[in-house]
């Protein structure tokens, strides 16, 4: 059975003085039964502060992002090794807020996913449709295509070591959650696709639900058979609340 995960993908929020809270509160209040894996994403300053507060706490960290590049003149950017040294575990790739706003391709975004295994990080690779792309009844197409264009660069050794999230556009930031079933279906459709190459992989694959996660429908979303934990944005800002989404994880995998 695969390990269900909730990971908290915390944008560009956070200070020192907030951090230290949010992290002590879910340091001291983690789950702890073992049965659903829990981590935060932060900004790439504070991976220095959340690696001190989470040491030894049941929670895993990492990053939103990272270069496609080992190393060199690239001013800016922020290497796979780097965040290895502060004992990241996760990376995002592909988050749809990267794609549209700093024109990130699914090239790209394979290429990152890459960078992200040679450093012994593991990608959360983010998939989803817009709305006009749903309206037009393209979700299925447009998800295959990004898992297709990232499996071209990156193949299918380095997705099996991988986290995919399945976030619908429209359901990011909006507080309109896909439905369960709406989920579900299209977590099943991107299972069937990997499974077409290997079923093996696709059955250990897990694939994290994202967009409008909260503790009042985390249990509803996660329940269903492909959906294996989410990926949270604002609800992972509250620790009470993201605490509350961990624990339901918890209470399936039980
Ligand atoms: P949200 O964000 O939970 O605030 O909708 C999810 C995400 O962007 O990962």
């Amino acid at each position: 059975m695969r390990r269900k995960l909730v990971a908290g993908n915390w944008k560009m929020h956070g200070s020192l003085a907030a951090n230290a809270q949010l992290l002590g509160a879910l340091a001291s209040g983690s789950a702890g039964s073992g049965n659903a894996a829990c981590a935060v994403l932060v900004p790439f300053p504070y991976l220095a502060q959340t690696q001190q507060l989470l040491k030894g706490s049941g929670l895993k960290w990492g990053a939103q992002n990272l270069s496609e590049h080992a190393a060199g003149a690239h001013t800016g950017e922020v290497a796979g090794a780097m965040l290895a040294e502060f004992e990241c575990t996760y990376v995002a790739v592909g988050h749809s807020e990267r794609r549209a706003l700093y024109h990130e391709d699914s090239a790209l975004v394979g290429r990152k996913l890459a960078a992200a295994r040679k450093s012994g990080l593991t990608p959360i690779v983010c998939f989803g449709e817009t709305l006009a792309e749903r309206e037009a009844g393209r979700t299925e197409a447009v998800v295959g295509e990004q898992l297709k264009a990232v499996l071209d660069v990156a193949g299918l050794e380095l997705l099996a070591e991988s986290v995919v999230a399945y976030e619908p556009v429209w359901a990011i930031g909006t507080g309109r959650t896909a439905t369960p079933d709406q989920a579900q279906e299209v977590h099943a459709h991107i299972r069937a696709l990997v499974a077409r190459q290997d079923p093996g992989v696709a059955d250990r694959l897990p694939i994290l639900y994202g967009g409008s996660v909260k503790a009042a429908n985390a249990e509803s979303l996660f329940a269903m058979p492909d959906v294996d934990g989410g990926l949270v944005g604002g609800a992972s800002l509250v620790a009470e609340e993201f605490l509350n989404i961990w624990r339901a994880a918890e209470r399936l995998a039980s």
